[in-house]
């Protein structure tokens, strides 16, 4: 079987694949309606709110789009906690709608100090909001949410966070954690392939909401909010075919219980950062904050990371993703969450082992 290894999209259930086949639905008709309405509410139990949450129909830099067009207005004051290359998409969504983004650049590789989250709100009077990102995929950081948040709710500041590769596969309580809002999307740990953006929004947000001013149509919250409500449907017309298959993927994870689904996250990242250690090669994140979903490994002197990567997939049919932007060349990631256990992360290692020295790599 194919090993599919990127950071997502991931590989889906069988049963996934089923749903995704099934025949449409009218989606203003009633069995859209309890369709919509029983995937929001399992939705809920994953991101353990109360808050509510929208589907919206796109990927997930389209969630992060809609949050910064729901929340603010143009000439707004941000503060954009960036730890890699998602940290910096979401800041520049943010500049391209005409907010005043405050920049706190971590060096990529390590998680934020939530110690200089407080210094930047304190240095920077007038921030409305803070947006950070749980899990930075480009480096395979996670950083500690509970405490950034902390920080930022102290300082009574709304909270935006990009949970697009943590939500479903690292714990994010996001009400116990006082997120404002969160967002993430279908083809990472979700077993689900890509198409559909979730967002959840608490009280405050929608308060903010209220009087922000950035232009929105498509993903306009307003409307989004008022069309479930009355009737469990969505603005527009959704990817039908993507609800279809989180009605079986979330009752998948809902069987195994999501405790026991971020533990299977945490064993596989640990069993995977210990295969790579023990193959000699060097791990580029601060182990203190070392992701769960996904492992970002240096690519040491000697060794070909785009031979080593190429005759994984062709021989071996392992599918690994390479560094983006400053890291292309420097790092290689292999992702593991959604439909992963410690059986695959053998089989990668294993592979990643005999590919090696065909790579010029010497231990
Ligand atoms: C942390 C993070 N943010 C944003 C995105 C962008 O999501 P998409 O590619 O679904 O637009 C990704 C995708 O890899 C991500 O991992």
């Amino acid at each position: 079987m194919t090993q599919l290894r990127v950071p997502g999209p991931t590989p889906c259930p069988p049963e996934v694949l089923e749903a995704m086949a099934w025949q449409m639905v009218n989606h203003r008709g009633p069995e859209f309606h309890q369709l919509l309405a029983d995937v929001t509410a399992d939705l809920k139990k994953v991101f353990q709110t109360q808050n509510d949450v929208l589907l919206l129909t796109g990927s997930g830099t389209g969630g992060l789009e809609a949050a910064v067009a729901n929340m603010l207005s143009p000439g707004d004051k941000v503060l954009s906690v960036t730890i890699g290359a998602f940290g910096d998409r979401f800041a520049s969504i943010a500049r391209t709608f005409g907010a005043d983004v405050v920049s706190l650049k971590v060096e990529w590789g390590k998680a934020a100090d939530p110690g200089a989250v407080r210094k930047a709100l304190d240095d920077n009077p007038g921030i409305k909001a803070v947006l950070v990102t749980h899990n930075e995929t480009s480096t395979g950081v996670t950083n500690d949410l509970a405490a950034i948040s902390k920080v930022v709710k102290d300082a009574g500041k709304l909270l935006i966070v990009d949970a697009i590769s943590s939500l479903g596969s690292i714990n994010l309580p996001a009400d116990a954690w006082n997120c404002d809002v969160v967002i993430t999307a279908s083809q990472k740990g979700w077993m689900v392939p890509p198409g559909m953006a979730m967002v959840s929004v608490s009280p405050e947000a929608w308060q903010a909401h209220a009087s922000a001013t950035m232009p929105r149509f498509y993903w306009d919250f307003t409307r989004a909010k008022k069309i479930f409500e009355e009737k469990k449907e969505n603005p527009w017309t959704p990817a039908i075919s993507i609800v279809y298959a989180f009605s079986v993927a979330l009752k998948m994870m809902l069987k195994e219980g999501i405790e026991n689904v971020f533990a299977r996250h945490a064993r596989v990242g640990k069993m995977t950062r210990e295969g790579i250690i023990k193959l000699g090669l060097p791990l580029f994140a601060d182990p203190a904050h070392a992701s769960n979903t996904v492992t970002a490994v240096s690519i040491p002197e000697g060794l070909d990371g785009k031979k080593l990567r190429q005759v994984l997939r062709e021989e071996y049919k392992v599918i690994l993703a390479g560094g983006q932007q400053t890291l292309d060349g420097r790092i290689f990631r292999i992702g593991h969450l959604g439909l992963i256990d410690e059986k695959d992360v053998e089989e990668i290692l294993s592979a990643i082992e005999k590919v090696l020295p065909l790579a010029g790599f010497k231990k």
